[in-house]
């Protein structure tokens, strides 16, 4: 069904998306817990560390690249239209010295206020700030040992009325391929026509010029990315522009969040540049725990990490927020899962992100308000089995203990970033629904996943018995699109049957294209199933498989009323 249309955004409720409802009970059988000394992926993969295939429904422009968040540095936050070539090849060697390449940051982007005019054969010509042109600039960003990214937009003029690149799209890629760009940032100023249009003809442009070049799309959170630039780029702006007001970046953190089930290996997310080191008024991201929990939450978010600061005058405490390395890594995790929200109460919220190493868990524990606030985890809410697990205070890099729980004080608007490493949930055995199993990982749209019930889009156990066009059906999961669950098999299991459909307990139209994959290889595609089609059923061969996927994706027309169930979902194992 169709949201509110150009310019809407996502809203988030209680932004929760862990799985609701009854026990998460588990079927026995071995864990995938390590052998031999030799990590082995929750999925039970020897060495599989390196996320899945390049997916096999959604291709953007290139997804041999990107495959984990870009990261870089771009001159638009700090700079706006006043640098010259000089700042630039000031920053990149700034890149350098400040540890940052070390740390990962790979590109100097420069945004908009370079292009000029368009020479006689419409070749785009650069502005006296560029004096010698961008070529030489690039170079000197290549010698460095980094990357470069150029910004222009697909109308005609960009958002501060330099020329933009419609009508020169094949010409702007071709220039910018041979000036050796890696990194093109594609904005919407001035579009017309269909926008996805728009960013498909560049994504067309950049693949012929046969040079690997990250694809940014740019609609600044309009025209509904999730429709259709999760397929199209590298990266898509989820929201308007990003700024250092506090306030601000947590309602960009908020529009970012459900969208999840789109972030994947190749393809992320974009909730905007950072601000880190960036605030100026009172009302501005400030402090070291601002500073903490913007990065801290980005990197949760699988988001780009594209500084925005100007690097020449970053203060220890900054450039120690930016360069930890093992926040970095939870961004970079190679399983690429966009981490999100399982729980909200009060001021405190949960947030998890699973890594690639078996049974590790990247935990935020963020508290929004204005007192301090105690929180109690225990490793259930993180999708592990109980027990003890390991936990480390990224930011203090400190091994915290082999702890049954975890429990802290947070201060106001702080957050604590933990690595928790437990046991993972047994591999499923028997004939196992998927209900009463616990999933590797869970993210939904609106409210939790539910167990054995239609999704309430609130809280856990809000929903109705599932039924879809009047079928009634005990089992299955209730979510609501855009939604992926995950679930570890170990090569243990044979076959996987399940019925989809929108379930009935929707008031208006809702619409939802169900995909099932196993190791990135395809088993299923509904197609586009609407309010009242009957259900869809499936028996797919899982044999040798290591994790089943399902997505519910929102059919690229919104996701209101996209009640979509999992119906009878049940596996058949050793
Ligand atoms: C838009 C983009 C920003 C920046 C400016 C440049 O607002 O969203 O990120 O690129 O244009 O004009």
């Amino acid at each position: 069904m169709a949201t509110a249309g150009s310019g809407g955004q996502p809203t988030s409720s209680a932004g929760q998306t862990a799985l609701g409802g009854g026990g998460a009970s588990t079927a026995g059988g071995s864990s995938g817990a390590g052998t031999g000394g030799q990590a082995m992926a929750e999925a039970g993969q020897a060495g599989a560390t390196d996320g899945e295939p390049p997916d096999v429904w959604f291709q953007p422009s290139d997804v041999t690249i990107a495959r984990t968040p870009p990261m870089g540095w771009n001159s638009w936050n700090a700079f706006k239209c006043n640098y010259t070539a000089t700042d630039i090849e000031a920053m990149a060697d700034a890149l350098v010295s400040s540890g940052m390449q070390a740390a990962g940051y790979e590109y100097l982007n420069i945004d908009d206020c370079w292009a000029d005019h368009r020479a006689a054969d419409g070749t785009i010509v650069a502005a006296s700030n560029f004096p010698n042109g961008i070529k030489p600039v690039v170079d000197y960003i290549h010698s460095k040992g980094l990357k470069a990214g150029l910004y222009t937009t697909v109308g005609d003029g960009t958002c501060v009325g330099r020329p933009g690149s419609r009508g020169h799209t094949s010409q702007d890629a071709n220039t910018y391929a041979s000036w050796g760009v890696d990194y093109a940032k594609i904005d919407w100023c001035g579009v017309q026509g269909d926008p996805a249009t728009n960013w498909r003809d560049w994504r067309d442009a950049l693949k012929a010029t046969g040079r690997p070049i990250v694809f940014s799309i740019c609609t600044a959170g309009r025209f509904d990315p999730w429709n259709w630039a999760y397929a199209t780029g590298n990266l898509w702006r989820t929201t308007d522009d990003i700024n250092p007001n506090w306030s601000w970046i947590l309602q960009i953190l908020d529009q970012n969040e459900p969208l999840a089930s789109l972030a994947r290996p190749g393809a992320w997310n974009d909730p905007d540049m950072l601000e880190v080191g960036n605030g100026i008024n009172t009302w501005d991201i400030q402090s070291d725990a601002q500073n903490k929990t913007h990065f801290s939450l980005w990197a949760m978010m699988a988001a780009p990490l594209i500084a925005g600061n100007d690097l020449r005058k970053m203060t220890p405490a900054v450039k120690a927020v930016l360069t930890n390395p093992e926040v970095i890594a939870v961004d970079q995790d190679p399983l690429g899962y966009q981490g999100h929200r399982v729980r909200h109460a009060a001021d405190v919220e949960l947030w998890v992100k699973p890594l690639s190493g078996s049974g590790e868990r990247a935990v935020a524990l963020f508290n929004r308000g204005t007192a301090a606030e105690s929180i109690t985890i225990d490793w259930a809410e993180l999708g592990l089995s109980p027990g003890t697990a390991m936990v480390r205070d990224l930011w203090a890099q400190k091994d915290l203990g082999t702890l049954a729980n975890f429990s802290t004080e947070i201060q106001p608007q702080a957050t604590t970033l933990l690595k928790i490493t437990g046991k993972p949930p047994a591999f499923p055995s028997g004939h196992a629904y998927l209900s009463d199993l616990t999933p590797s990982y869970a993210s939904n749209y609106w409210g939790p996943i539910e167990r054995d019930q239609s999704n309430g889009e609130q809280a856990a156990n809000d929903g109705k018995p599932l039924s879809i066009a009047k079928t009634p059906f005990a089992k299955g999961l209730g979510v609501h699109a855009g939604s992926l669950v995950r679930y570890a098999l170990g090569a243990r299991c044979s076959s996987f049957s399940v019925q989809v459909g929108v379930d009935d307990d929707v008031t208006g139209a809702g619409s939802v294209r169900f995909i099932v994959s196993a190791d990135g290889a395809p088993l299923a595609d509904s197609g586009v199933m609407k309010s009242g089609d009957a259900p869809k059923k499936f028996t797919l061969n899982v044999t040798g498989k290591h994790e089943l996927k399902l997505l519910a994706n929102n059919a690229d027309d919104g996701n209101n009323f996209d009640h979509a169930d999992w119906a009878d979902a049940v596996l058949d194992c050793l």
